[in-house]
């Protein structure tokens, strides 16, 4: 039996059955792919952390089919989260919410709190329906990995550790959601995503707090994160020509935003969109692609430091913290 399999209503069907007797589900999301477990069992979200060789204490988000199963997993959902679950869900959000006494400490991470989420794609929908209840998904990669946006990235990173991967295309917004806590009466934001500070303050009626280096109570907040295996480095576009030309050893790839391939460069160019969204739809594919290149160097031109790069920025720091 494939490990892949087109996400029909069948396929579906059987990856609800395979993951209430405890197995893992592969998944698209509009975000990335989720390695889907059971939420209520802690045998199943155990082998979620086998599987991505995921740190035990690490929190998971619970996926949730619409805004009414909240109440089974938050104790008690405050009026910022209620605002921006009635703007964004489904969609890219997570909101980090004080837990409901029965949700599970594998879930949790042992915290007070618990990550939900209505994702906004049909086939994660139909998923969650047909289980009929919480999915916890983090994202389907090896801990520390890229996110992967296709179910062939899946596979490339868990092989046949998963009974199954449900196909589902091309991620249509290519990186993760965003992270709001709403745990402590002023929302804070956890992991910048496609949904704008902007967009943010507009709905909570002020400007949700950044959170601070020092509380990283997620992985996906840890500084090195979402790393390809290649020493890659962010270079500012005034600096990345004069570095290219001290560059005649070492074998370079680079991905460019303003700046044009040089006339004699040898080596691995690819150029990004200009568009944020178009950027953020193929970030992890490009730099999956150039990971596998055998390149000594991956070189990325920053984009500008306008609110609308926050979120790609944040991923282009932590791919190249070392
Ligand atoms: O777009 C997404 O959010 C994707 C798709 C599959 O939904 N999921 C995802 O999951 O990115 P993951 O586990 O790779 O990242 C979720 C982040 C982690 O950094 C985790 O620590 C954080 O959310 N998180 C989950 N529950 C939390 C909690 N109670 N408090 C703080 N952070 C939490
Ligand atoms: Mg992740």
């Amino acid at each position: 039996m494939e490990t892949i399999v087109p996400a029909s209503i069948d396929n579906i069907d059987r990856a609800a059955k395979l993951m209430r007797s405890g197995e893992l589900v592969a998944f698209p999301t509009e975000t990335v792919y989720g390695l889907g477990a059971d939420a209520r069992s802690t045998q199943a979200i155990s082998k979620i952390f086998k599987v991505k060789g995921r740190p035990a204490h690490h929190p998971v988000i619970v996926h949730l089919a619409e805004f009414d199963w909240i109440e089974q997993w938050a104790s008690h959902v405050p009026n910022d989260a209620r605002r921006l679950a009635q703007a964004f869900w489904p969609g890219a959000l997570t909101l980090i919410l004080p837990r409901h006494s029965q949700v599970l400490t594998a879930v949790t991470g042992g915290q007070a709190s618990v990550g939900l989420r209505v994702p906004n794609h049909p086939v994660a929908l139909a998923l969650l329906r047909a289980f009929g209840g919480g999915i916890a998904a983090p994202s389907a990669n090896r801990f520390g990995c890229i996110s992967p946006t296709t179910a062939a990235h899946v596979y490339s990173e868990l092989g046949e550790t998963v009974a199954m991967i449900l196909d589902g295309g091309r991620c249509a917004i290519g990186i993760e959601s965003t992270i709001i806590d709403c745990t402590s009466g002023e929302a804070v934001l956890l992991r910048p995503g496609q949904i704008s500070l902007a967009a943010l303050a507009t709905v909570l009626g002020y400007q949700p707090r950044l959170a601070r280096g020092d509380e990283p109570r997620a992985p996906g907040t840890l500084a090195a994160h979402y790393a390809p295996q290649t020493h890659t480095e962010l270079i500012s576009a005034e600096i990345l020509p004069a570095v290219l030309q001290q560059e005649s050893q070492r074998r370079i790839g680079v991905l460019a935003l303003s700046l044009s391939k040089p006339e004699h460069f040898v080596g691995e160019w690819r150029q990004a969109a200009v568009q944020p969204s178009a950027y953020a739809h193929q970030l992890y594919a490009t730099l999956r692609e150039l990971d596998r290149t055998g390149l000594e160097v991956i070189l990325i031109e920053a984009p500008p430091t306008t609110p609308e790069w926050l979120a790609i920025r944040d991923r282009l720091l932590k791919a190249s913290y070392r």
